[in-house]
């Protein structure tokens, strides 16, 4: 069923996503160090609003209702209610209503779907945020955060890094099933970095990445406890521990005409799938299947096929991520993907570029902003707004997956630029 109301992205604003090894991240070896901040989530928020409010030339005055995805602003910032701080934005925002959303690593996505529900409830024109801090603790320290979006009575023992540990467990079923190697992930990690590196928003814009140092443990360690899974994990294939934020504006029809805009200065969401898994238990390692259930839904609202996509923001939290999205998407067959990541389909130049300003794990993975960011690569690229790593011919179909816990909450997207 298509939706009952015409949606429109008509574009917002990105922030660069920063953290260890980008070249702007004050840490205690950095030039700035007692002298200069890194940017707090606070920052991130009123940045990203007020940017989204510019680029598209929308007065704060005509949001209707706005939303942001956050997961876990109480441990890394001791702050919640950040409904309230996206009124700090902007004076106009003032007693609008605005709502935080969390779904762990999907609460960008589920921002943006309760933003669509409103367009479709007679909302005109909404505004959809996202942010995370994460660099206010240590790795392991944020691990064990990041660890509240799995079962954490029964998953945080797995390991402190409980998440690495997560989809390790994946890779070993994978390799078990279809023979994957670790050759087969270094390519998609290359891939990340590479984008990335023409990327100056990315967290990794700076940091190379060479097939050999991601197929081998030189500068690259396994660095999992966890005895039966570690060999099956090492940094390269990790996305990164960011700070960022992300805002777009979604609009009716209605609402592109308030804001003296046309379809063609935006995109248009042609289906949105939102699907939630059991937490309590564990899915089949090989499949994600609350992903898969949501990209049916999506492409039967759009009233399209997978093989339709010309351009795709997938969730890499991990490189087998990115390769058993592929197969929940229908772009490749289960144990195909990794092939056709290797052989270039998905690269740059590719015929389905994939996660083409370097995904979670070269852009950077600020959790609560992925999803908003993802639906914003999206529109730039088929605006033709990506700079170097811009995909050089007409993009008229793309998607967005995003994904929370060990594919718990997934939400897919489907948008069309005409
Ligand atoms: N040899 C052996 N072990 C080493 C090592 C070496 N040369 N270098 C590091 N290590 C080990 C150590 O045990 C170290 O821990 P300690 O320093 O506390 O002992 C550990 O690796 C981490 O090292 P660093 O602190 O130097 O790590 P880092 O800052 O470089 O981070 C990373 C690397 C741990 C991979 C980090 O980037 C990371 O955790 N990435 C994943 C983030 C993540 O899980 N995000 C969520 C994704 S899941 C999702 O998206 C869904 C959802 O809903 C959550």
């Amino acid at each position: 069923m298509s939706l009952n109301r015409r949606a429109f992205v008509l574009g917002g604003h990105i922030t660069p996503f920063i953290g260890k090894n980008h070249p702007d991240f004050v840490w205690k070896r950095h030039p700035d160090f007692g002298t200069r901040e890194n940017p707090g989530l606070e920052d991130y928020i009123t940045t990203a609003v007020q940017g989204a409010l510019a680029a598209t030339d929308t007065p704060a005055a005509l949001v209707d209702k706005a939303w942001i995805g956050n997961f876990v602003g109480e441990l890394f910032s001791s702050q919640g209610h950040l409904g309230a701080a996206v009124v700090g934005a902007h004076p106009d925002l003032l007693y609008k209503p605005v709502m935080r959303v969390e779904g762990a690593c999907a609460s960008g996505g589920l921002a943006f779907a309760s933003a669509l529900e409103a367009i479709q409830a007679g909302s005109d024109v909404t505004l959809v945020a996202g942010a995370e801090v994460q660099t206010t603790a240590s790795a392991r320290t944020g691990g064990d955060y990041l660890a509240r979006a799995s079962h954490y009575k029964r998953q945080r023992p797995l390991d402190d890094f409980t998440f690495p540990a997560l989809f390790a467990r994946r890779i070993k079923a994978y390799s078990e099933a279809h023979g994957l190697t670790e050759a087969d992930l270094a390519h998609v990690s290359v891939k990340a970095y590479a984008n990335a590196n023409k990327n100056p928003l990315a967290h990794m814009k700076a940091v190379e990445m060479t097939f050999e140092r991601a197929a081998g443990t030189e500068g690259n360690p396994k660095f999992l406890s966890n005895a039966e899974v570690r060999d099956y994990l090492k940094v390269s294939d990790c996305s990164q521990v960011s700070d960022g934020g992300a805002a777009l504006i979604l609009v009716s029809e209605a609402g592109l005409a308030k804001l003296g805009k046309t379809p063609a200065d935006a995109i248009e969401v042609l289906g949105l799938g939102h699907a939630t898994g059991n937490l309590f238990t564990d899915g089949d390692p090989l499949t994600m299947a609350t992903t898969e259930t949501a990209a049916a839904q999506a492409y039967a609202q759009a009233g399209v096929a997978a093989d339709a996509v010309q351009v795709a923001e997938v969730h890499d939290c991990f490189t087998i991520t990115e390769l058993l999205m592929m197969e929940a998407l229908g772009f490749s067959q289960p144990g195909e993907s990794a092939a056709q990541v290797a052989d270039g389909r998905t690269a740059l130049a590719g015929a389905l570029p994939i996660n083409t300003g370097g995904g979670l794990v070269g852009f950077g993975h600020p959790v609560g902003a992925t999803g908003v960011k993802q639906i914003l690569e999206i529109y730039r690229q088929m605006k033709g707004q990506c700079g170097d790593y811009q995909v050089g011919r007409s993009l008229e179909l793309g998607l967005t997956a995003n994904m929370g816990g060990d594919d718990k909450t997934a939400v897919v997207g489907v948008f069309a630029n005409r």
